[in-house]
């Protein structure tokens, strides 16, 4: 509702940005805590210049209980959305405290002052790792929340759990003001905003796919190893459902709607419920950069599925939310990100 304030941890990364735009676009006050290990604060230099409005920005970090607390204080905080987390699933099997400190022991510091001030409405930032790799393609919110295959999609799944309870406690105490808990299930979250002037910044060689193409694309790296070629896939490469990141931002505001009449914890998948493979990936690149893409296929990397896509619907049903924007789309709004910043927000 406008003029509500609503505080974005992690609101300087690739998704929290985004977020910021939509909220700032729907007349929310936005106050952003970040303590930019994986972001910069141009993000939201740019946030503004793209909506013409302010937002307010704390340099922190969500483990730090006094500066929570402060913001607290002087803001009558309506609801918090939590992005910030580690992200990176190669990393955090090398660092695996590091994930749980920052996730984990972030998300608990969050929650306890969120509680400490009577705030109990949150969104957060979870993934369809989740799901672990479940006997089914098509993953709807029904499948069982186990079996992660790395420390950062356990370090999801146990701030599920911990969400969870929260909301659980509430219940069993009959609470007056109790916990309203949306998990959002993120699939493979790509593209930029359409103005060019916000996206994804990756540190170093990207891990994820569209980052690698699009600097391939840019001419930063020469050429894309295709992890696999023999998934009992379409064409053999692994399939993935992309989601327009403006699209699951858009999922974010709409589950925001119905804080205030949910009571408890719920989860959503934001999916297009369509995958694509990495060679049908190459091809939209190729068609709308003009570039050739060089790949070579070389073998599987580690951990990785053949495919997966979300049953979205259920989302569709309870938050009236939707994808709108095509392949084309993502992979347009990816590459005018790329090409008018090629060194990201340096
Ligand atoms: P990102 O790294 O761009 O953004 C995360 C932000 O959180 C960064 O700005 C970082 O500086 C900040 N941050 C991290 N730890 C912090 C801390 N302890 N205190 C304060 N700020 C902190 O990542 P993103 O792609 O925007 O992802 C946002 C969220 O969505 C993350 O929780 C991520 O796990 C989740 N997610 C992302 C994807 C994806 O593919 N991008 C998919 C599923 C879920
Ligand atoms: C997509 C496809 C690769 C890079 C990851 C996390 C997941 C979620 C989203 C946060 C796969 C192939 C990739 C490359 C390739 N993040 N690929 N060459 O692995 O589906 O999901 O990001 O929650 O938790 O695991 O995304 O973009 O890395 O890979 O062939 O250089 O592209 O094998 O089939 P993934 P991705």
């Amino acid at each position: 509702m406008s003029g509500q304030k609503i505080l974005v941890t992690g609101g300087a990364g690739y998704i929290g940005s985004h977020a910021c735009v939509e909220l700032l676009q729907e007349n929310y006050d936005v106050i952003v805590i970040d303590n930019l290990s994986n972001s910069k604060s141009e993000s939201l230099t740019r946030v503004e210049k793209i909506t013409a409005k302010s937002l307010t920005f704390i340099q922190a970090d969500i483990r730090d209980k006094q500066a929570l607390s402060d913001i607290f204080t002087t803001h009558d905080i309506y609801a918090v959305m939590h992005f910030a987390g580690l992200k990176a699933v190669g990393e955090s099997c090398l660092q695996p405290i590091r994930y749980y400190q920052n996730n984990v022991y972030g998300t608990l510091v969050l929650t306890e002052v969120m509680e400490e001030f009577g705030v109990k409405k949150i969104i957060f930032s979870s993934s369809a790792t989740v799901y672990g790799e479940p006997d089914t393609v098509k993953y709807s919110e029904d499948l069982p929340v186990y079996g992660a295959t790395n420390p950062y999609g356990k370090s999801k799944a146990m701030i599920e759990e911990i969400l969870k309870d929260l909301a659980q406690a509430d219940t069993l105490s009959n609470a007056s003001n109790p916990w309203e808990i949306i998990l959002l299930r993120y699939f493979n979250p790509i593209g930029a905003h359409i103005s060019g002037l916000i996206g994804e910044d990756p540190n170093g060689i990207p891990n994820n796919l569209i980052p690698y193409v699009s600097q391939v694309a840019v001419g930063k790296l020469e050429q894309l190893s295709v992890f696999g070629g023999d998934y009992p896939t379409i064409d053999g490469t692994g399939v993935r459902d992309y989601i327009h990141v403006v699209d699951l931002v858009k999922g974010h505001l709409r589950a925001l709607d119905s804080l205030g009449s949910i009571s408890g914890c719920k989860a959503y998948n934001l999916g297009a419920g369509k995958g694509y493979s990495v060679l049908e990936i190459i091809a939209a690149f190729e068609r709308i950069t003009g570039q050739t893409i060089p790949y070579e296929i070389v073998d599987r990397r580690t951990g990785d599925i053949a495919e997966n896509y979300a049953d979205p619907s259920l989302a569709l049903r309870e938050l009236s939310w939707q994808t709108e924007k095509k392949l084309d789309d993502m992979v347009a709004d990816t590459w005018r990100w790329q090409s008018q910043n090629p060194n990201g927000y340096e």
